[in-house]
Order: structure tokens, then C-alpha cells, then sequence
């Protein structure tokens, strides 16, 4: 077993799954915004520290995924890495630096934050990040994602996983084709599909050890504006015929993003998804919006309790976790 391979099934087994608390500032302020709470640096530290030291870490986070604000912070004496190995979660940091306009079809985006990258990685390493993400991100239309869209987002995710792999961390790989749009599930699998065997075309090029890897990847849904919606169970099937289909064997897990389902279904198709798997990768979650959620809605009304955002923010992740080993039930999400 490779290092990478350790990492990775470190921060996926066991029911664990990924904290996904890489919003940038620009995304934070406006999930502050939303609860009517400032956007400034101790704000945002408070809320993130508060979650990174909830008992749920222990057993239901293996890796949680931050921005470069946070890595650099310090709570008391430690630094956010220390608080966040105490609960033997793995810290991990977001290195693109965005999606821009992509140049020659102005209405899709290109991930950038290439350049520079091997120096950036290495201060990472030290600041104690031990895996990466990258989102690469593709809207769905009759003409989207082209084919230009894909080669160059797929280019730009293989160097990226090269630079993280050589710099000894695992890289989070995430072709995020998006929910927006009334097309139907069987077209999002058919453009999910495509988006995944081009990405692992250009990784397997540029000699990625897949077993030191984690696909992020959405599950197959309908649009969110699509008029006749697909049960969950379908929903599962999809997804796991897509993955099966378009992932490589050697692949340890797969970490879902929630990707703007509420809290209630992310765990629901993921539990199914994993009660069906019929795979050989680890199906779990690596959520931002499904995570905390609730408890950035609870935590506004009085910023100082503590205890009270972290009973909400534990709740969540034990239903994933649950989830992410086929045993969660309503019956469960409901019980006090
Ligand atoms: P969501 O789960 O809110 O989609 O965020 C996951 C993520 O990290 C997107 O890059």
C-alpha cells in the first residue's frame, strides 16, 4: 500500500467522509450574508472552529477541506491543522484559484491556479494539509459542455493531481457538472459520464497513481427546473452505473458533493447509493452546503453558542456517516 493510498482510505473508511469548509471568502461572505451575519475574518473563523471541534469529527469526518484563510489561522495557541488532527482528522486545502471565463466559449469556465502551484503545495505541506481539491465545473445545455470545455478543464485537473502527488498529498479530483437547468437525469449521466472518462483519459496521460486519488464527483439528478423528477432509488442506480462504467478499479473511494440538494436528500441518495453499491470503491460524502447548512442557519441566531450549533452540526454528520454505510432511515434523521 502507497503512502497516497493510505491517506486516502484514512479520511474515506469507516463511515467517514469529507468536511468540505474550502468556501472561499467571497462564497463565505454571501453564506453569511444569507443569515445576516458580517462577513469578517474572526466571523468566519468562529463559525469554521466551532464545527472543527465538535465531537462528531472523531468518528464521522476523516478529512476536512479548507480555504487558504483558514489553514493560516490559529485558535488560542494552535493552528487550525492542530485543532483539527486532535479529533485524528486529516487536514486538507483548496489550491484553485477559481473558475474564470473560458476563452474561445465565453460562456463555460476554465479552473485556474496552475502557475505556481509546486511552491504553493510545498507551504501547504508544511502548514500540515495532507490532501488538496481542485473543481473544475460544467453546465449542462444542448451545446454544453464542449468539447473544448472538457479537454481543457480534464488538462487542467490531471497537472494539478500530478504537482499534488509529487508534492506527497493526495488530490481531491472533482468534475463538477452542475444541477442548474431542467434537463433530465439519463442527460446529466450521459454528460457526467463523458466528463469522467475524458478527466481519467488526461490522468492515467499524465501517470496519476490512482490509488492515491479521491474522485468528487455530483450524483446523476435531474435539472433543478426539470418538470418530472426521478425517484432516489433511480437516482442511486444512475449514479452507480455512470461510476461503475467511467471510474478506474484502482480508484480507493468516491466523495459525493451535495452540490445544492438540501440536507435530507444528499443523505438520502447517498444511503441509497450505498446501500446498492455494487462496486469495489468506498461510496461516501464530501459536502459543504449538506454539512452545514443547518447549523450556519442555527449558529446565526446567537454566534456564542457553541454547544447548540454543534449538537445541530453533529446531528448532520452522523446521519451522513450513517448514510455513507447504508444505515441511515428517517426514523433515525428524526429521533432527538
Ligand atoms: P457542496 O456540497 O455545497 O456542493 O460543496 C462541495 C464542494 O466542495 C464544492 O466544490
Amino acid at each position: 500500500m502507497t503512502e497516497l493510498n493510505k491517506i486516502s482510505l484514512k479520511i474515506l473508511s469507516g463511515g467517514k467522509g469529507i468536511l468540505a469548509a474550502d468556501e472561499s471568502t467571497g462564497t463565505m461572505t454571501k453564506r453569511l450574508q444569507s443569515v445576516k451575519v458580517p462577513s469578517n475574518e474572526e466571523n468566519r473563523l468562529q463559525f469554521r472552529k466551532t464545527l472543527f471541534s465538535s465531537e462528531s469529527m472523531k468518528d464521522c469526518i476523516g478529512g476536512v477541506i479548507l480555504y487558504d484563510e483558514t489553514i493560516k489561522q490559529k485558535t488560542g495557541t494552535k493552528t487550525i491543522p492542530e485543532l483539527i488532527d486532535e479529533s485524528g482528522t486529516v487536514t486538507g486545502i483548496k489550491v484553485d484559484t477559481g473558475a474564470k471565463t473560458l476563452a474561445g466559449s465565453p460562456d463555460e469556465k476554465i479552473t485556474e491556479g496552475l502557475d505556481g502551484l509546486r511552491e504553493r503545495l510545498k507551504e501547504y505541506y508544511k502548514l500540515g494539509a495532507r490532501f488538496t481539491k481542485w473543481r473544475g465545473v460544467y453546465a449542462i445545455s444542448d451545446k454544453f459542455p464542449s468539447k473544448l470545455s472538457i479537454h481543457s478543464n480534464s488538462h487542467a485537473l490531471a497537472r494539478y493531481a500530478a504537482l499534488v502527488q509529487e508534492s506527497g498529498m493526495v488530490p481531491i479530483v472533482e468534475p463538477e457538472v452542475l444541477m442548474d437547468g431542467n434537463h433530465s437525469a439519463n442527460v446529466c449521466f450521459e454528460k457526467t459520464s463523458d466528463v469522467i472518462k475524458k478527466c481519467f483519459d488526461e490522468l492515467i496521460l499524465h501517470k496519476i497513481d490512482l490509488t492515491g486519488l479521491i474522485l468528487k464527483p455530483n450524483m446523476i439528478l435531474d435539472g433543478v427546473n426539470a418538470n418530472n423528477k426521478i425517484r432516489n432509488d433511480e437516482v442511486a442506480d444512475l449514479t452507480l452505473k455512470c461510476l461503475q462504467e467511467s471510474v478506474p478499479q484502482e480508484v480507493p473511494g468516491i466523495a459525493f458533493l451535495s452540490g445544492g440538494q438540501s440536507e435530507i436528500e444528499a443523505t438520502e441518495n447517498l444511503n441509497l447509493i450505498n446501500k446498492k453499491n455494487n462496486t469495489k470503491f468506498i461510496m461516501t460524502y464530501s459536502y459543504g452546503r449538506a454539512l452545514q447548512k443547518s447549523a450556519l442557519k442555527f449558529w446565526s441566531k446567537d454566534i456564542k453558542d457553541i454547544k447548540g450549533t454543534q449538537k445541530i452540526f453533529d446531528h448532520r454528520a452522523n446521519m451522513c456517516s450513517l448514510a455513507a454505510q447504508g444505515k441511515w432511515s428517517k426514523e433515525l434523521e428524526n429521533q432527538d
